[in-house]
């Protein structure tokens, strides 16, 4: 069951029902589309391997759930829901390299670059981030044009300040006078909220095609408050879970961020703070989705578990 205390740690956040529901819909798109794209054998096996079975999905599923909260058709939405999955297991596949997090587990299991080799990990990384591409162009749903170039748009913004804040958190050159805490705050917006950020903006965008300006964007800020303050509240919530948590229980390795020198919330500002902040952002965007009423129950839903989660 999901549990609504933000100050557990217990291993029993469950996401709700109805994310259950669209991850499904999601792994079943994601590998019909990954078998019918053009490409070598190989090439396909690894990004197989890394892209199906086993991520929980939480991005196209927030894809999915903004369209359906501003009064969309979420089957509209499932192109940008892959699209952004790709460029998230891109990252995933790239952050594990020796160069940069050196992780030999991901998922539950080994690597893609201890499972293949370093140079099939780089490319089919390369490659996930140009088929989430071809998954929004190719898309036979209802979009027109002019709303494909803005989803484009927002998927590459989201992929470009992910690639960012990667280089922050793995080379962290910065000016001198930024705290550790704005630096952290950059790091976390840029790594990880800003792909957050582009997937349920995405959702939201393909919602609200046919809505009058005025609604379309009023909603849209609605969508982007919440879409912040999660995408912010996932990274610290992942940091907890690297001194919380095991890796048989998470299905990576956990315990190595203060090892690696890494700035994050625990270390920063310790548990108690950052689970304080978890709280405040959790609030902030159960309060933006207020307006949008009942079809934004979904993303609340999902919105608290994310602050429990502990995987
Ligand atoms: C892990 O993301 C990487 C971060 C940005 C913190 P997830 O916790 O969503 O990983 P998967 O997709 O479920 O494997
Ligand atoms: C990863 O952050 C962020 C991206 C992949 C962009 P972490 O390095 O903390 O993610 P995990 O803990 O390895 O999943
Ligand atoms: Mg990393
Ligand atoms: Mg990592
Ligand atoms: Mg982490």
């Amino acid at each position: 069951m999901l549990t609504m205390s933000a100050s557990s740690t217990a291993n029993t956040a469950e996401p709700p029902v109805m994310a259950l529901e669209q991850t499904r819909q999601v792994d079943k798109a994601l590998e019909r589309f990954v078998d019918r794209a053009d490409m070598p054998t190989n090439l396909r096996e690894a990004v197989r391997y890394s892209l199906l079975n086993g991520g929980k999905r939480l991005r196209p599923v927030l894809t999915l759930l903004s369209c359906q909260a501003v009064g969309g058709d979420s089957d509209n939405a499932m192109p940008a829901a892959m699209a952004v999955e790709l460029i998230h297991a891109f990252s995933l596949v790239h952050d594990d390299l020796p160069a940069m997090d050196d992780d030999d587990l991901r998922r539950g299991r080994p690597t893609l670059h201890i499972a293949k080799g370093e140079a099939m990990a780089i490319l089919a990384g390369d490659m996930m981030m140009g088929l989430a591409f071809t998954a929004l162009v190719d898309s036979d749903a209802s979009i027109d044009a002019a709303l494909s170039g803005r989803l484009v748009a927002e998927l590459a913004a989201g992929n470009n300040a992910m690639i960012a804040g990667q280089v922050d958190d793995t080379l962290g050159e910065f000016d001198a006078d930024l705290s550790d805490k704005q630096r952290l705050e950059r790091i976390h917006t840029n790594k990880t909220g800003a792909l957050i950020r582009a997937a349920c903006r995405m959702g939201a965008l393909v919602g609200l095609q046919n809505a009058p300006a005025g609604e379309a964007s009023r909603s849209l800020d609605l969508i982007t408050i919440y879409a912040e303050s999660i995408g912010l509240m996932f990274q610290i919530v992942d940091d907890l879970i690297d001194v919380e948590q095991t890796a048989e229980h998470t299905g990576k390795n956990t315990g190595k961020d203060l090892d690696a020198g890494k700035l994050t919330y625990p270390g920063v500002l310790g548990v108690e703070a950052s689970r304080v902040t978890v709280d405040t952002l959790h609030r902030q965007a159960i309060d933006a989705l207020a307006p949008l009423g009942a079809a934004a129950s979904p993303l609340r839903d999902l919105c608290d578990f994310l602050a429990v989660r502990t995987k």
